[in-house]
């Protein structure tokens, strides 16, 4: 076999079958195949797509690339949630001591922030001595012991997405339905959970622009994980605007503490309690959502979803009390910006405000760049609310002057003001 006619074929809009898309996998995490092949290839997959047994034959060759976790050998029933992205997305750590909390165990290894999308272990990070490198020994007693754990994927798994992702980062082809799909879906396999929950985002700051393509990802990746014998639900979540208020890894957790404390936004919970549910009826505790809802908001209500957030903290290490009395390092140069009439927040673009947080240090702009932790923003109004000349629409933190100006001229673009009462977005109860 050899690479450039695999391009070719792909380029012309022919299937490739499973011993082909093994070999390109293969040889691509071996070093025989160069990037600038798979750049081809990928840009070929790019524009012609992929048939639902390509993608899953493609997912199946990425989670065999490396090591794969069997939770169940070591007694472990386990169900795991992914996000495929989106701005101020801090649902996991919300979601995953509430879901622990009511008796299911999380084995939840997570990611890195790279544009403007942010990730959980970034945002984990901001927490002072808290350990996102578990060995998998020390992962899966802690798992075993109270229920959660959350680890940085390590190396050995799924490697195959590790390259391409990096390579898709640079080459304009992350926005690829089939691509995301064997990215997510390959580590979700690998991983080991037994049920998988998918928060599928579509909008301006998420990779699916709208609806319907949200639609068509979900319904591959759930194909995928019901084939392989992994309980798959997804829900489509909107990302228009950003969730909830904080954008930025110290303020993504001080959202979290409120959340589980109970006075976080109502918007951001909704999500949750979405997610949990369908987390719940993954793991049997139930069979219909609105009885998820009442189990997880007990365990809010109750303490014990933020009493699992503690022991979580404590068991990797962070400095629980720094988290308690909300002490986390906040960038020392803050500005706010005013409304400059009354009016209604007509939208706020996701997509501008996590380019806006990313100049301001919350992200990377390439995998090399360092975080201010104490960097970001928050949003004091949303979406349809009215707002008064000289009131206080969001807040930014940095540690340099020079990027609160920039980073405020794209904000003032993303904060679109009118005189109209908007029609608010759907709520997210579209599930797949
Ligand atoms: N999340 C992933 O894990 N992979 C993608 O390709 C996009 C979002």
């Amino acid at each position: 076999m050899r690479m450039v006619d695999l391009i070719e074929k792909k380029r012309n809009g022919q299937l490739l079958n499973k011993e082909e898309i093994q070999f390109i996998i293969r040889g691509y995490v071996s070093g025989d195949i160069p990037d600038y092949q798979i750049s081809a290839w990928l840009m070929a997959i790019y524009f012609q797509g992929m048939l639902a047994e390509e993608t899953a034959e493609l997912t199946l060759a990425m989670a065999q690339s490396g090591k794969q976790i069997d939770l169940g050998k070591y007694g472990l029933h386990c169900i795991d949630k992914h996000s495929t992205g989106g701005v101020g997305d801090k649902t996991t750590l919300i979601v995953a001591p509430l879901v622990a909390a009511c008796g299911v165990k999380i084995a939840k290894m997570s990611g890195r922030g790279l544009g403007f999308t942010g990730g959980t272990i970034d945002k984990l990070e901001a927490i002072p001595g808290f350990h996102t490198e578990l060995s998998e020994e020390a992962f899966l007693k802690q798992v075993a012991d109270i229920g959660l754990a959350v680890t940085a994927q390590s190396a050995d798994i799924v490697p195959a997405d590790k390259k391409l992702y990096a390579l898709r980062d640079v080459t304009g082809t992350v926005n690829s339905i089939p691509l995301i799909a064997s990215s997510v879906m390959s580590k979700k396999i690998a991983a080991g959970a037994q049920g998988i929950v998918l928060d599928v985002k579509y909008g301006s700051g998420a990779f699916m622009p709208d609806i319907e393509q949200a639609r068509t990802l979900a319904e591959i990746m759930v194909d995928i994980g019901n084939k392989l014998e992994r309980k798959t639900i997804a829900i489509l979540s909107d990302m228009n605007q950003p969730l909830g208020n904080a954008v930025g890894n110290s303020l993504e957790i001080l959202e979290v503490v409120d959340s589980l404390q109970g006075t976080g936004p109502a918007d951001l919970l909704e999500v949750c309690l979405l997610l949990g549910s369908w987390m719940l009826i993954a793991a049997g505790k139930t069979d219909c959502v609105g009885e998820g809802k009442r189990l997880l908001q007990k365990a809010l209500d109750s303490g014990a979803a933020w009493q699992k957030f503690c022991q979580l903290i404590s068991a990797q290490k962070g400095d629980l009390l720094k988290v308690q009395n909300k002490e986390l390092f906040l960038a020392p140069y803050v500005k706010t910006y005013q409304a400059p009439e009354d009016a209604f927040i007509q939208n706020i673009d996701a997509g501008l405000v996590g380019r806006a947080a990313m100049m301001l240090g919350a992200g990377r702009e390439t995998k090399e760049s360092t975080i201010d932790f104490g960097a970001g923003l928050v949003i004091l109004k949303k979406t349809g609310e009215k707002v008064l000349t000289g009131e206080s629409l969001l807040k930014i933190y940095t540690s340099d002057a020079q990027k609160a100006e920039s980073s405020m001229d794209i904000l003032r673009k993303a904060l679109v003001l009118g005189q109209e009462r908007p029609v608010l977005p759907m709520a997210n109860t579209i599930v797949v």
